[in-house]
């Protein structure tokens, strides 16, 4: 059995991966396994952004986007969409245009709700927003808390749910898995949206992790608050654990450790509905980009060979 299987027998959970069709139409090895029964749930790792999909004001592009949820349904994938509200890749025109905060409402009202209108029914969870707090729990500077505080953020689930009601809606973001300032913070936003009503049903946790840096218990006590306390769904929604390299046999060992207690915990946590891999091979991975001398995050190495990291999640499924 696959991964996924697997996680379907213990509690209808999944097992998913971020991708994007142009990285599957070049390397047909990578595509056969993005396409396997491994993972059921697609993540477009970069083509629903904002800057892909309106580069230009009111120049919607949905080519790229299409073809992902084209082929997923075709091979039976879900789709997580990601991400309507972001202030990372954004488009420039969006910051550039010294908008006045009606019309900066406007725009965004208009960016949601014709993205979620567009892929209305095919999407199974939205990322409405992402990364709005920072590190001490204060509302993140961007373009949008500028103009509105935190207000935008109910508008966005109530926008987004008004264009699809039937997509789970999410509120993501990293750093927050233990108890810090932004976990408080995470917490009680999604507590007062759900005491006003706004359509919020879930909370993602990107997962992107430091081996060795993993607060398990912090995490599983979080991720529970959330599903039994919040009664929201968590979602580990972009896990890779990244190492120093070169990736030597003890540390990829302990990645499979650490790869394991993250499973361990979404199986621990009621309404964990499943887990995605941000990319599944460290031959597409972002980290190596981003972080000099750091890599191999992904339970498979840059020839697709499965890694420690993958034999652990399987180990921990199988167990139950
Ligand atoms: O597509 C262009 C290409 O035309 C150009 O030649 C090339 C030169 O730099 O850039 C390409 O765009 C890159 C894009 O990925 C697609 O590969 C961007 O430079 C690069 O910045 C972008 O990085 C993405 C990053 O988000 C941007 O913030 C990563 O792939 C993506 O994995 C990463 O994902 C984010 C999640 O959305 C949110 N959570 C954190 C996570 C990691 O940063």
């Amino acid at each position: 059995l696959s991964l996924d299987q697997i996680a379907k027998i213990r509690g209808g959970r999944y097992i998913g991966t971020a991708t994007d069709v142009w990285i599957m139409e070049q390397d047909a090895p990578y595509k056969k396994i993005t396409t396997s029964n491994e993972y059921s749930v697609w993540t477009p790792e970069n083509t629903m952004k904002w800057e892909t999909l309106q580069p230009q004001q009111g120049a919607f592009n949905f080519t790229e986007a299409d073809k992902l949820v084209s082929l997923a349904r075709k091979t039976g994938k879900k789709v997580r969409g990601h991400t309507l509200v972001w202030h990372s890749q954004l488009a420039p025109w969006v910051e550039a245009g010294n908008f006045s905060p009606a019309e900066l409402k406007k725009i965004t009202k208009n960016h949601v709700q014709t993205v979620a209108r567009h892929f209305r029914g095919k999407i199974f969870h939205w990322d409405v927003v992402n990364e709005v707090f920072n590190e001490d729990g204060t509302l993140r500077d961007s373009v949008f808390s500028r103009a509105f505080g935190e207000d935008f953020i109910e508008w966005a689930f109530r926008w987004a749910h008004e264009a699809d009601p039937h997509a789970k809606l999410y509120i993501t973001d990293y750093n927050f898995e233990g108890d810090t300032p932004k976990t408080k913070a995470v917490t009680a936003l999604v507590r007062k949206l759900k005491k006003k009503g706004v359509p919020v049903h879930g909370i993602g946790a990107q997962g992107h992790f430091i081996l060795g840096n993993l607060d398990g218990e912090g995490m599983k006590r979080t991720w529970k608050t959330w599903s039994d306390d919040l009664k929201v769904d968590v979602a580990i929604a972009e896990l890779d654990i990244r190492i120093p390299m070169p990736a030597t046999p003890e540390k990829l060992a302990a990645q499979a450790a650490d790869y394991e207690t993250v499973t361990k915990n979404c199986l621990a946590v009621k309404r964990c509905v499943g887990i995605t891999f941000w990319q599944w091979t460290d031959k597409y991975s972002w980290v190596p980009g981003v972080f000099t001398g750091e890599g191999a995050p992904l339970p498979y190495d840059e020839d697709l060979k499965r890694k420690p990291a993958f034999d652990a999640v399987k180990k921990v499924l199988v167990a139950g």
